[in-house]
């Protein structure tokens, strides 16, 4: 008996791993402060409508009002069920693109044109393909197209 009592007094051998601690029951596991972010914070961005898709032809382009306080309007271009939406300023000098209001696409309606100098982009991602910012690209908007309608970040271009 005192043989049993003295072993368990003295301490592991090096070797030997220490013992398991008993793991806290689930509902006391909670993040570190650091890493808590609340719910109302976990969405990175609201969303606004931006149109119906049905109201954006397929292989046409129409233009959107910015987010609230912005100067910047939206555009967006489709592509059958894709849908591609801009920051309504040039990555040359800032002008709006649209040289009709709501006509952003060459005739042939491959490219985007900006009015102010000619510069062409690539409607899948922006990027100029020729004219005097060839190689800069329009600023990208994320899109999500749920249930025929587009949504886009409320603030989209500020
Ligand atoms: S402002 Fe668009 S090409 Fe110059």
């Amino acid at each position: 008996m005192t043989d049993k009592l003295h072993a368990a007094d003295t301490p592991p051998a090096a070797d030997e791993p220490p013992p398991a601690e008993e793991p806290p029951p689930a509902e006391e596991l909670r993040l570190p402060d650091e890493l808590y972010v609340p719910n109302e914070l976990r969405v990175p961005d609201a969303l606004r409508v931006l149109c119906r898709l049905d109201d954006l032809a397929d292989g046409e382009s129409k233009g959107f009002e910015g987010a609230a306080g912005s100067f910047v309007g939206l555009f967006a271009v489709r592509q059958g069920d894709q849908v591609h939406v801009y920051a309504n300023a040039c990555p040359h000098i800032g002008t709006p693109l649209d040289w009709v209001p709501g006509r952003f696409l060459s005739a042939d309606r491959s490219r985007i044109i900006c009015a102010t100098h000619g510069a062409e982009f690539r409607i899948a991602d922006g990027l100029c393909l020729r004219g005097p910012c060839r190689g800069d690209v329009l600023d990208a908007v994320q899109v999500q197209v749920n249930d025929g309608v587009i949504y886009v970040s409320t603030t989209a271009g500020v």
